[in-house]
C-alpha cells in the first residue's frame, strides 16, 4: 500500500472532507458548541459520549476511547481497507484517485481479477454440492441442514486435478492468477493442478462479503484433514476471521450490535453454532488469535468469549489468545473465556447436549481473571514457597501487558490473594525500587515524578498534535535527535513535519503517521482541548521541550555517575551536564 497514493493527495484529501459531513449521512448528529455528539456507533450507551469536530478533523467518543479520522471512521464504520476508504472518500468528493507513476499499483490491478476468480470458483464449487450425493450426505451426517449450508456457501471441489484449472483458467493471465488466489498449484516440473481436491468447500469471506480464500474438508479420514488457501494478496490468515462476514448478516439490517461474540477453533463450529441460534461464531483459521482480530471482533461487540476445545492445544490456544487479548483488557471490553470439556468441540457439545445447555456454558464462561488465575494455579504448585514464587514470576509479565489503571491493580490483588501479600509486596518493590545512586548532587538526579497524562514526551506529543501551528513557532527547539526515550523519535520527527507545514490539520497530520509503526497509535494523544489558546499550548510546549532534554541530561547523569570508573572525558561531561541542569533549574523558575 506505501506509496502508492501520493501523500499529498491524501492529505488534501483529508482535510477537504467535511467529517461532519460523512460521519453525520451514518449517524445522526446533533451540534453541541464547537463539536457534533452522537450515541457512540461502536459501542453500546444511552447519552452521547461520542464527538466529531471539523475544526480537529477528528472524532472521538469519551466511552469507548474509539477515535481517528474521517478516513480512520470510513474504516471502521463501513469496514475498509485503507485504500478502499481513501477511494470511498474521493468518490464522495468527486476526485480522481491519483497514483504515484514510479510505483504502478500492482495490487490492486491484480486484486480485481483474484477476487473475480475467487468468487467464481465459490460458485462452481456450489454447484458441485448439489451435484454430490456424497458430500450432501456427509454435511447431512455432520447434522448441517441445507439451510445452514446455504447460509455459509458450503460447496464441494470435485474429485479431480483440473476442475477449476479447465473452468477458469482459460488464458494465460487467468492462469496465472488461479496460482495467485492459491487455488491452483504449479509444480516445480511446471504442471499445474487445483489445490482443492474431493473437499467440503467453506468460502471464507471479508468483511465486505468478497471471497478471500477457502478451507477444505475430506470427507473421510486422511491427512491433512482440513487444507486451507495459502497467504494470498487477498487473504492473510492472521487478519482474517471465518464467519465474520455471516456474523453481521444476522438479521435486519440496523437490528443494533450483538451482545456478544465467540471465538471458535473450527469452520464447522461456526456453522453448527449459527444453525443452533447461538452466536454469532467466528473462527481463527487454524493461526493464533491476533491482536488485530481482537480489535475486529471488539468492534462488532462489547463482550468477546473464547470458546476453546478442551484439549492441550485447545488450552494452549486459550492461553496465547489471553496473552494477546490483555493489552486491550480492562477497558469497556469484556473477555471470557470457555473451554469445551475434555474431547469436545463447540459442534460436538451443542449437538449432543442442545442450544439451551450450550447457551448456559456460555453464561458460565470465566471473566479473563478468572480463566488466568485458574491457569496460573495450574502450572505451579502452590503448597510450596517455590511454587508460590512461580506463580508470582509467570503472572508478572501478564499484568505487565495490561494496561495501567483499576483493572491491574484488582487482577495484582487477585495475585496477591492466591500466593499471600507478603511476597507480592516484595516483588513490586523489586520492580520499582531505582537503583541506589552515589552521592553527588542527588537533587539535579532524582528522575521527575512521574504525572498524571503519562510522561512528559507523550503530553508533548498530543499538545502539538492538538495544535500543530505551534510547532513551527517555538523560537528554539531543542535539538531532540540525541534523547534516547520512548517516543522522542517521533515528537522530533513530528516537530520536523509541522516545521514545514505550520497550516496542517491534526487529522491531517495524524493520517501522515497512519503506516508508522511509532506513530500509527497517535490518535490516542489527541486529546481534545487541552488547552484554552494557542499561546498557552506553544509556551507549554516549549518548556516540555526543554524538561525532556533535561531529563535526558539527568538520565545521562544518572548512568555517568553509576560508572565504576570515569574517563577525563566522561568526567568533563559530568561537569557539563551539572551545569547544564543547574541554569535550567534557574531559567525555568521551577521548584
Ligand atoms: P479440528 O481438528 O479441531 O477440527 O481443527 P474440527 O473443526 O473439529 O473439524 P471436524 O469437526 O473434525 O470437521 C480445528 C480447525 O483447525 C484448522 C481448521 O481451521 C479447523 O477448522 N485445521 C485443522 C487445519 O487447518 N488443518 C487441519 O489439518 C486440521
Ligand atoms: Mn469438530
Amino acid at each position: 500500500m506505501n506509496g502508492r497514493i501520493p501523500q499529498s493527495f491524501i492529505d488534501d484529501l483529508v482535510a477537504r472532507a467535511d467529517i461532519v459531513d460523512v460521519i453525520g449521512r451514518r449517524v445522526t448528529l446533533v451540534k453541541a458548541g464547537s463539536r457534533y455528539k452522537a450515541p457512540c456507533p461502536f459501542h453500546d450507551e444511552k447519552t452521547p459520549s461520542f464527538t466529531v469536530s471539523n475544526q480537529l478533523g477528528f472524532y472521538h467518543c469519551f466511552g469507548c476511547g474509539a477515535h481517528g479520522t474521517v478516513i480512520g471512521f470510513l474504516m471502521n464504520y463501513d469496514n475498509l481497507e485503507f485504500v478502499d476508504a481513501v477511494e470511498a472518500l474521493a468518490e464522495m468528493l468527486g476526485l480522481e484517485v491519483p497514483r504515484d507513476a514510479g510505483t504502478p499499483d500492482r495490487r490492486r490491478r491484480d486484486d480485481g481479477g483474484l477476487y473475480r476468480l475467487l468468487a467464481e470458483a465459490d460458485r462452481i464449487y456450489r454447484a458441485a454440492l448439489k451435484g454430490n450425493r456424497r458430500a450432501v450426505n456427509y454435511l447431512k451426517d455432520r447434522g448441517l441442514v441445507g439451510q445452514t449450508a446455504k447460509r455459509f456457501a458450503i460447496g464441494y471441489a470435485p474429485d479431480s486435478w483440473d476442475t477449476l484449472l479447465r473452468a477458469l483458467g482459460t488464458d494465460e493471465t487467468r492462469t496465472r492468477q488461479l496460482v495467485e488466489a492459491g487455488l491452483v498449484i504449479r509444480n516445480e516440473e511446471g504442471r499445474e493442478y487445483d489445490r482443492f481436491r474431493d473437499r467440503i468447500m467453506f468460502p471464507i469471506r471479508d468483511p465486505r462479503g468478497r471471497v478471500i480464500g477457502f478451507g477444505g474438508r475430506l470427507l473421510g479420514g486422511g491427512e491433512p484433514k482440513y487444507l486451507n488457501s495459502p497467504e494470498t494478496p487477498v487473504f492473510h490468515k492472521g487478519r482474517t476471521l471465518y464467519g465474520i462476514y455471516e456474523a453481521r448478516q444476522r438479521g435486519p439490517a440496523g437490528s443494533g450490535r450483538p451482545d456478544e461474540i465467540l471465538v471458535v477453533e473450527g469452520y464447522l463450529d461456526v456453522a453448527s453454532l449459527a444453525q443452533h441460534g447461538i452466536g454469532p461464531a467466528v473462527a481463527t483459521l487454524g493461526t493464533a488469535t491476533t491482536a488485530e482480530h481482537i480489535r475486529h471482533l471488539a468492534r462488532i461487540a462489547p463482550r468477546i468469549i473464547f470458546c476453546f476445545d478442551g484439549d492441550r492445544a485447545g488450552r494452549d490456544a486459550a492461553w496465547k489468545a489471553m496473552e494477546t487479548a490483555l493489552p486491550q483488557a480492562g477497558g469497556e471490553l469484556e473477555l471470557k473465556f470457555l473451554l469445551m470439556p475434555e474431547g469436545e468441540d463447540p459442534d460436538s457439545l451443542v449437538r449432543s447436549a442442545g442450544g439451551d445447555a450450550f447457551r448456559s456454558c456460555v453464561r458460565a464462561a470465566a471473566p479473563l481473571s478468572d480463566f488466568m488465575l485458574g491457569e496460573l494455579r495450574a502450572r505451579a504448585d502452590l503448597s510450596s514457597a517455590e511454587g508460590k514464587s512461580r506463580l508470582v514470576a509467570l503472572a508478572r509479565p501478564l499484568l505487565a501487558r495490561l494496561p495501567r489503571g483499576v483493572y491491574r491493580e484488582l487482577l495484582f490483588g487477585n495475585v496477591a490473594k492466591t500466593v499471600g501479600a507478603s511476597m507480592v509486596a516484595l516483588e513490586r518493590e523489586l520492580e520499582t525500587s531505582d537503583s541506589a545512586l552515589p552521592a553527588y548532587d542527588t537533587d539535579l538526579v532524582r528522575p521527575e515524578r512521574s504525572q498524571p497524562g503519562g510522561t512528559l514526551i507523550r503530553r508533548a506529543i498530543s499538545l502539538l498534535l492538538n495544535y500543530p501551528a505551534i510547532g513551527s513557532t517555538l523560537e528554539k527547539a531543542p535539538d531532540l535527535s540525541m534523547v534516547d526515550q520512548p517516543g522522542a523519535r517521533l515528537l522530533w520527527r513530528l516537530l520536523d513535519t509541522v516545521a514545514g507545514n505550520p497550516e496542517i490539520a491534526p487529522g491531517v497530520l495524524l493520517e501522515r503517521f497512519r503506516d508508522d509503526p511509532e506513530g500509527r497509535h497517535l490518535g490516542r494523544l489527541l486529546d481534545h482541548a487541552p488547552l484554552d489558546t494557542e499561546d498557552a499550548a506553544a509556551e507549554v510546549l516549549e518548556e516540555m521541550l526543554q524538561r525532556i532534554v533535561a531529563e535526558d541530561k539527568k538520565r545521562r547523569l544518572q548512568a555517568l555517575l553509576s560508572m565504576s570508573s570515569l574517563s577525563s572525558e566522561e568526567r568533563a561531561e559530568i561537569g557539563e551536564i551539572q551545569n547544564y541542569l543547574r541554569n535550567a533549574r534557574g531559567n525555568s523558575g521551577g521548584p
